[in-house]
């Protein structure tokens, strides 16, 4: 299935998104609205209100408040992914230049807790609790996770049960979020969000895992710099592998060059080399899968139908993606 064809169970929800996701960053400051509407020309993958509807779908009728969850949890994204370049001192978002980049961390900090409060607001407005307790939760794990991941690349340390509880945190929880209140804003009953949320969470490690993957790859369709994760010494699944394989001596020597040199083409360019050798691409990828299995099988508690077939080929292409 093509990224188009998944989408068409959703394609009404999608369009009906695209604008109130739109009208809901309107500001009249004028520095903010020129942001907002740099950010919403340059639009991600928007795979995150495709869970939303899809999660929706299988339990029964999208309807408005699926449509609020959906515009919620991309804002929420967006400011996060605002943020997270400030974070990793990252230039290049979506094939063009960063927040960052253009108007410095000042307003890309200011302009992050903006979509993050209109999003929360969108909820509030339509008293939408149940929408806040889940999306506030996974709010308060990103942040903890991507203050993890500092703690981590400071003290070089990481292993791979903390990398793992870094991407569940980080990345995993809002995925989570978004298949969660997907079936909740379509009448799931508790066990059937508490279901939906599990398997978003899985998919959600899968999907950071991929993400991971892609900064080991030279010319990656991404629109992102490859290497980054290296050069802000964030040690990922791909290199925790390779370091463990490694003789103390030579771990040590590779440490020393993440920690001194991270920031230099010729560190990045020799790290990368070493983990293409030592099969910590094919070990992630294996991982990967593993996580991408638990996700579809957990699917068999319903009946199939056009939203399931979608989903699995979503839950697919979050690993097979090349971008
Ligand atoms: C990027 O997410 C941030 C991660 C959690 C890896 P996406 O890859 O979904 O970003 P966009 O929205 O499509 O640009
Ligand atoms: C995902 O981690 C961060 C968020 C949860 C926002 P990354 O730092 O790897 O994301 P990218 O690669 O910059 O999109
Ligand atoms: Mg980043
Ligand atoms: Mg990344």
């Amino acid at each position: 299935m093509t990224f188009e064809e998944i989408k068409r169970p959703v394609k009404q929800d999608i369009e009906l998104f695209e604008s109130t996701f739109k009208e809901s960053m309107k500001t009249q400051v004028s520095l903010l609205d020129l942001i907002t509407r740099y950010i919403v020309k340059r639009k991600g993958k928007q795979m995150r209100p495709l869970f939303v509807f899809l999660s929706a779908g299988l339990h029964s009728n999208t309807n408005e408040h699926t449509q609020r969850a959906a515009a919620l949890i991309e804002l929420l994204h967006t400011a996060t992914l605002v943020h997270d370049d400030v974070v990793d001192d990252s230039n290049l978002r979506r094939g063009f230049f960063s927040i960052n980049a253009l108007w410095k961390n000042k307003a890309a900090v200011l302009v992050g807790d903006f979509l993050l409060s209109k999003g929360m607001l969108l909820a509030l407005e339509n008293k939408e609790y149940d929408l806040l307790e889940i999306v506030s939760y996974a709010t308060k794990q990103m942040s903890e996770g991507e203050l993890l991941q500092i703690e981590k690349a400071r003290r070089l340390d990481i292993d791979e049960s903390v990398y793992f509880d870094v991407i569940k945190m980080k990345t995993a929880s809002l995925i989570a979020s978004c298949c969660a209140a997907g079936a909740a804003s379509a009448g799931a009953s508790e066990e059937e969000v508490m279901l939906m949320r599990n398997f978003g969470e899985n998919v959600g490690i899968a999907f950071q895992i991929r993400d991971d993957l892609f900064d080991f790859e030279k010319d990656n369709k991404t629109g992102k710099p490859s290497g980054g994760d290296i050069k802000e010494k964030k040690m990922t699944l791909p290199l925790i592998y390779t370091l463990n394989k490694m003789g103390a001596v030579e771990r040590k020597k590779t440490i020393l060059d993440i920690k001194y040199r991270s920031t230099k083409r010729a560190t990045i360019d020799k790290i990368i080399g070493l983990v293409n050798n030592s099969g910590g691409i094919k070990y992630t990828n294996e991982k990967m899968k593993e996580y991408l299995n638990n996700a579809i099988k957990m699917l068999n508690y319903y009946p199939d139908s056009e939203y399931k077939e979608s989903l699995i080929a979503l839950v697919n292409y979050s690993i097979n993606r090349n971008k």
